[in-house]
């Protein structure tokens, strides 16, 4: 939100002493990385830094002046030295030579690969020469809400200089590149007392003669913009005030949950979606005022956030006043498919001879009145991020249409963003993406062993993964050590009782409301005992019963109701075991309830089929190592049924089996990993066995 109170301002972090030791690169990179630690100042991937510095010219051993600037693709909060390109300054100048004129600008790109200096593999941004051509050594191009806010405000020019006299000058909107270059060249010539200019509809430069006074510049002038914003705006209603109560926190949840899998299924015909739901209090804001419909439909203005947002969201038909879910469920698909038209018409408008092909029209931003913001990318990091630039968006429309009007970027302005040749081929540089990349999944019993090993193998390849265990210890451990290894945002936990039904109905909606929904299910979650049958009391038959054979049914049930209400078919994998297939000494409640597992597998694989849910079956045997059945009594009592140490269990059970081999959790995570994954499309119905041989388990 764009606050105004005093803790809204920021604070003037420089440690000089810190500073005084760095190299001139170094404290380059202390800046960058100090204003990218606040979105207040810069959206994530969002403006750029640079500073001119002289160095050796590794041939010549003679002083030249090098450019150190952003990288294509980098984030000034997360960025390291090897994050920024380097370009002999004489050569950059050399290339004005060259410039055939502004509609000709894109070709320029080309030639910055020439200017390197010192074989720095970095490639050089688009906006290299907005920093190259400024006559001071420091640069800083920043996105702020705040300036923002000004620079999109109908008149910007006239705020410009109210709010900041001369200090800082004012450029009218020009898609970055080329001939904005000269543009700032021509302008920090002309006025030698600017510290900076703000560029229509898109953001702020600032500049200075060393590293400190141009963040202090920064800093001060970003704070200059709040503070005015303050006065003007204290006491006023933003967005023409509220026009709803946003819905108590439990039931905005309860509503996304409903909602998400149906947007995700009804957009995801061409690659599956990961959602993400924001309710925070600058959304609510929003979405319960009274002119949030008419704002959004003008359109994001600074090209940063409507390359991640679309150019307009998608508003929900969904009433707070008197909350219908289900009504707003039977109006979606005509809703989504609207947009699509709308964006495919936009396309065919702005459309050049050379413009790239149409990319996904869905929409990537979804606001609910009452509700919240929901969105849809192809990944979790991108959906995340996606929502924190309509925050910004919308902290940009708060501030320009409550001292001025609001004014999105002309259509054809965003669409030459948006299906601009260099965009493209960014978009095409981008790796591959893996396997499993946009599926959701939730592995019950995930904080074991086989389930842990399960979750890291589906993450490896790209899914979000969700795992859900009765153990909350076992749980934060193990969520600790996956978000370690693959990151927060594709890792989620979530405690039940797999025998609960309430239990697993807040799981699976919380993995809705976190992921968007759901696309594969591990059934994993069990336990194992060992006992004669006249001494296996009721109590432990159907304790083997409920988590086993029970539990199996309740979350497949739960997962097929979720995989029916997205429509895009499903995958469920029950991990149960050689004993469901084979009779084992003193285990009959185990071997029975795990012979029922297999068999629901069976007839879920049937009734699936028609929706494209697919069921199949990973039989392990024996896999000791980190197991807690093995670390409990079950491994005393295998061990005394076979009449030997459990010292000697391990390798009793390698003997016993054909290949002579030990089966460890990772061998029957590969075995899940090819049932869930494509490679296995065609497959419905079966087993197989990760056992190292064990004939007695053959299927038949
Ligand atoms: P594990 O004990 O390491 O993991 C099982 C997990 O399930 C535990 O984290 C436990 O807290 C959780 N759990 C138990 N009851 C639950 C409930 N009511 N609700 C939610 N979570 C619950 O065991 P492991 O070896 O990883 O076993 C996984 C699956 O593999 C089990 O179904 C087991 O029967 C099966 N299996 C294991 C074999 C082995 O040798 N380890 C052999 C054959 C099958």
């Amino acid at each position: 939100m764009l606050e105004t109170s005093n803790a809204a301002r920021l604070a003037d972090l420089w440690d000089e002493a810190r500073a005084a030791s760095m190299s001139e690169a170094e404290r380059l990179l202390y800046r960058s990385n100090l204003l990218g630690s606040d979105k207040r100042i810069t959206n994530y991937g969002g403006g750029n830094t640079s500073a001119k510095v002289a160095q050796n010219d590794p041939l010549t051993g003679e002083a030249v002046e090098v450019l150190w600037v952003k990288g294509s693709g980098g984030d000034v909060g997360t960025i390291r030295l090897d994050g920024f390109a380097t370009l002999y300054m004489d050569k950059l100048h050399a290339l004005k030579g060259l410039y055939r004129g502004v509609e000709h600008e894109d070709e320029m790109v080309g030639y910055l690969p020439h200017c390197t200096f010192g074989l720095n593999p970095r490639a050089a941004s688009i906006d290299t020469p907005l920093h190259a051509y400024v006559s001071r050594r420091h640069v800083d191009h920043m996105h702020p809400d705040a300036v923002i806010a000004i620079a999109a405000a109908k008149d910007s020019k006239a705020l410009t200089r109210e709010i900041f006299g001369g200090e800082i000058g004012w450029l009218p909107w020009k898609r970055p590149g080329y001939e904005l270059g000269l543009w700032l060249e021509a302008f920090s010539r002309e006025n030698p007392d600017a510290v900076g200019v703000v560029l229509e509809g898109h953001g702020l430069f600032t500049w200075a003669d060393t590293a400190r006074a141009c963040y202090e510049t920064t800093i001060r002038i970003i704070n200059r913009a709040i503070e005015w914003f303050e006065g003007r705006t204290a006491g006023k209603a933003a967005f023409g005030g509220e026009a709803y109560r946003p819905l108590p926190a439990a039931e905005r949840r309860a509503v996304a949950a409903r909602l998400m899998p149906a947007i995700r299924g009804a957009i995801s015909a061409t690659g599956h979606k990961v959602g993400h739901f924001d309710d925070q209090a600058a959304v609510l804001e929003f979405v319960c005022s009274a002119r949030m419909e008419e704002l959004a439909a003008l359109g994001t203005s600074c090209p940063d956030h409507f390359l991640r947002t679309k150019i307009r969201p998608l508003m929900v038909d969904f009433d707070p006043a008197s909350p219908n879910a289900e009504a707003t469920l039977a109006g979606l698909p005509a809703a989504i498919e609207a947009y699509r038209n709308d964006y495919a018409a936009y396309y065919e408008r702005c459309k050049r001879p050379d413009s790239p092909a149409m990319r996904d029209p869905n929409a990537v931003v979804y606001l609910v009145p009452g509700v919240g913001m929901i969105t849809f990318a192809a990944d979790k990091a991108t959906a995340r991020i996606s929502a924190e630039f309509y925050v910004n968006a919308i902290n940009v429309m708060r501030g320009a249409s409550s001292v001025s009007d609001y004014v999105g970027l002309p259509e054809q302005e965003a669409f030459d963003i948006e299906y601009w040749a260099l965009e493209e081929a960014k978009l095409q540089r981008m790796p591959r993406p893996k396997p499993l990349a946009g599926r959701v999944a939730l592995v019950t019993g995930g904080a074991g062993g086989i389930g842990r090993a399960t979750a890291a193998r589906l993450l490896a390849d790209g899914a979000c993964v969700v795992i859900a265990d009765i153990d909350a210890d076992a749980l934060d451990t193990a969520g600790d050590e996956l978000c370690g290894s693959f990151g927060n945002d594709v890792v989620r936990k979530v405690r039940l009782d797999v025998t609960s039904e309430d239990e697993i109905a807040a799981g699976f909606a919380a993995a809705a409301v976190d992921y968007g929904g759901l696309d594969i299910l591990v059934s994993n979650a069990g336990l194992a005992s060992s006992a004669p049958v006249e001494e296996t009391t009721l109590a432990l038959w159907n304790r083997n019963m409920d988590i086993l054979a029970t539990g199996y049914f309740l979350v497949s049930r739960e997962a097929f109701r979720l995989f029916r209400q997205q429509g895009i078919g499903g995958n469920v994998v029950f991990v149960a075991s050689k004993n469901g297939l084979a009779a084992s000494p003193n285990a009959s409640a185990y071997c029975t309830a795990k012979a029922a597992e297999i068999h629901l597998a069976r007839c879920l694989a049937l009734e699936g089929a028609a929706a494209q849910i697919r069921v199949n079956v990973v039989n392990p045997d024996a896999v000791l190592r980190g197991s807690k059945i093995w670390t409990g009594e079950w491994k005393e009592q295998r061990a005394a049924a076979y009449n030997m140490s459990t010292d000697d269990l391990e390798e009793h059970y390698r003997s016993r089996s054909m290949l002579k081999r030990s089966v460890y959790p990772e061998d029957i995570a590969e075995a899940v990993y090819f049932f869930v994954s494509d490679m296995s499309a065609k497959s419905t119905g079966n087993i197989i066995n990760v056992d190292a041989g064990n004939a007695q388990s053959f299927t038949r």
